[in-house]
């Protein structure tokens, strides 16, 4: 069995203000909710965050890490610095990563590799164009792009497919679409994490998931979860979408 996931990426928003309140809301609200929870906080947010949901099933995450231990890379962040102070979680890879700020498969692939060396759960984020959709490139792009997962531990790793032109627009991929991709990331997996390990990774959907479209979205069988962002701000929307989750479901 897959047990749901579904992961708030904040991106540059939030308060010390306001954290307070949302984090409460949430555990409340979500106290015999099925699905695992995970909160993707800007860093500065990280520690006020974990000691908020310490004791609680909510768990916290960074939005990013670089590969290495430590070293002279101003402006980054390490995972053992994520770990020490109790994030449990990293996104990585994210489009807006890629497109904003170099990240490359490759670079994405490492700083994976070190999250799970410090003992860190990774969310891996690939996904298409509009432009390589619209060419008939998807399937080719998520080939190259997970291409990454095969120096990862499965164990602490789940993936998001999250196609460019569906985040932030509003726009969201139709539940065909997303299963037709998720289905072709689990095979993928299987080649290269095995068939057992395919079989109990948790692949998320990401782009403009929003309480109106998440229970389409989750009924998907190969659809495991959501990482949501513009909808993660809002407490109640983002209990919805919890709430619209299965607990579970039938994994390999
Ligand atoms: P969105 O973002 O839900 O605002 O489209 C999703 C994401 O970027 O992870």
């Amino acid at each position: 069995m897959r047990r749901s996931l579904i992961a708030a990426n904040w991106k540059m928003h939030g308060s010390a203000a306001s954290i307070q309140a949302y984090l409460e809301a949430l555990i409340e609200k979500t106290r015999d909710a099925g699905p695992e929870v995970v909160i993707c906080p800007p860093f500065t947010l990280l520690p006020l965050a974990v000691l908020i949901a310490g004791g609680s099933a909510v768990e916290i995450g960074a939005q990013n890490c670089h590969w290495e231990e430590k070293g002279a890379f101003t402006g980054e962040v390490a995972a053992p610095m994520l770990a020490e102070l109790g994030a449990r979680w990293v996104i990585v890879g994210h489009s807006e990563r890629r497109q904003y700020f170099g990240e490359t498969d490759a670079s994405a692939a490492s700083r994976a590799k070190g999250a799970q060396r410090a003992g860190l759960s990774v969310i891996f984020c690939l996904g298409e164009t509009l432009e390589q959709r619209d060419s008939g490139q998807t399937l080719a792009v998520l080939e190259r792009q997970s291409a990454a997962l095969a120096g990862l531990d499965p164990g602490s790793l789940a993936v998001a497919y999250e196609p460019v032109w569906a985040i932030g627009t509003g726009r969201n991929a139709t539940p065909a679409q997303a299963q037709e991709a998720h289905a072709a990331l689990r095979r993928r997996a299987s080649e290269l994490l095995g068939r057992e390990a395919a079989g109990a990774l948790r692949i998320l959907y990401g782009g403009s998931v929003k309480p109106e479209n998440a229970a389409s979205l989750l009924v998907e069988p190969d659809v495991d979860g959501a990482l949501v962002g513009g909808a993660s701000l809002d407490v109640e929307g983002f209990c919805a979408i919890i709430h619209a989750a299965p607990g579970r479901r039938p994994g390999a």
